[in-house]
């Protein structure tokens, strides 16, 4: 089976734009695989996001190099509506997707669009509302929730249609802790029970490391670094580079590294942390 996301020597620039938004970027990604996408402002991360689900080049115009293939095949060469099926994207501005007057017929509103049968649309309201706890909210009117539940009920939405490949883009950004929280609680369980492959972009590291298996970074539209999880945050010297600062814990195990005081692998949780340093305080 080809790898779900196959991206080769692709570098894409906005029309009227001095320089590519991303460059001469290689990148494979095996289905049901969690990666987490981070990079300064501008770097090209949301870009990248449309590029996998067919707004480039179908809805934007710019100079395309290389080829973006889902599924083996070319995303120019899906019928139109076949690929937002294939590849669902959340933004972290969750209103403006929102067009029905219940929560309810947020989600109905894309299966009915797929055809699906009510039997089924029951079954995958079920069992999305379940995942993303919006039982209790079905019957308000999307613009009366808070931001935290808005963007749970955008996810589902996503969710229902049961695309492939699911692109987070920033989905937490204006959430407070907490509700941030709950959102990567729904990608946890779904990373467990599900074989969707999930790409996350995000700055807010915290929630994201854990449940990555490995992390892109993205510089000046150029693709930094990738790399399964733990050896992504051994490369310091680019992360630095690149404004990129590690969660706490991972944050404390770079400075134990650099006074030479470690040299193990890094902890990438912070219970992990705990047990790493109550290991290095039981061998003095
Ligand atoms: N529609 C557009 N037309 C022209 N240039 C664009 C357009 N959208 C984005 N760009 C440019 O492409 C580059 C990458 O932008 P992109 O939005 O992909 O970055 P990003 O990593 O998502 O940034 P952020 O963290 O701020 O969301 C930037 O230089 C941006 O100015
Ligand atoms: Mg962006």
């Amino acid at each position: 089976m080809p790898p779900i996301v196959e991206i080769q020597n692709y570098t894409w620039r906005y029309l009227h734009a001095d320089v590519p938004a991303l460059q001469d970027i290689n990148l494979t990604i095996e289905e049901g695989s969690f990666v987490g996408v981070i990079g300064p402002n501008g770097s090209g991360k949301t870009t990248l996001a449309y590029s996998l689900n067919g707004l480039i080049p179908g809805q934007y115009q710019g100079i395309k190099e290389g080829t973006v293939k889902i599924a083996g095949t070319e995303v120019e060469s899906y019928r139109p509506g076949e690929l937002p099926q294939m590849v669902g994207v959340v933004f972290s501005d969750p209103e403006a997707q929102f067009t029905a007057m219940t929560v309810e017929d947020e989600l109905v509103f894309g299966m009915e669009n797929l055809g699906l049968s009510i039997p089924e649309i029951r079954e995958r309201l079920e069992w999305v509302t379940d995942l993303t706890q919006l039982k209790p909210l079905l019957e308000k009117p999307p613009y009366e929730i808070s931001g935290g539940q808005k963007q749970r009920v955008a996810l589902a939405a996503v969710l229902a249609m049961m695309p492939r490949v699911m692109v987070l883009d920033e989905p937490t950004s204006m959430l407070d802790p907490m509700s941030r929280k709950r959102v990567f609680d729904v990608l946890a369980r779904l990373k467990r029970e599900s074989h969707n492959t999930i790409i996350v972009i995000e700055h807010n590291l915290e929630n994201l490391v854990p449940l990555a298996d490995r992390m892109i970074l993205l510089h000046n539209s150029r693709m930094a670094l990738s790399d399964g999880t733990e050896p992504f945050f051994r490369q310091v010297d680019t992360l630095t580079e690149a404004g990129v600062y590690p969660p706490g814990g991972i944050a404390f195990f770079h400075a134990l590294m650099k006074h030479g005081a470690f040299a193990g692998e890094l902890p990438l949780t912070l219970d992990a942390a705990v047990a790493r340093l109550e290991g290095l305080m039981s061998h003095e």
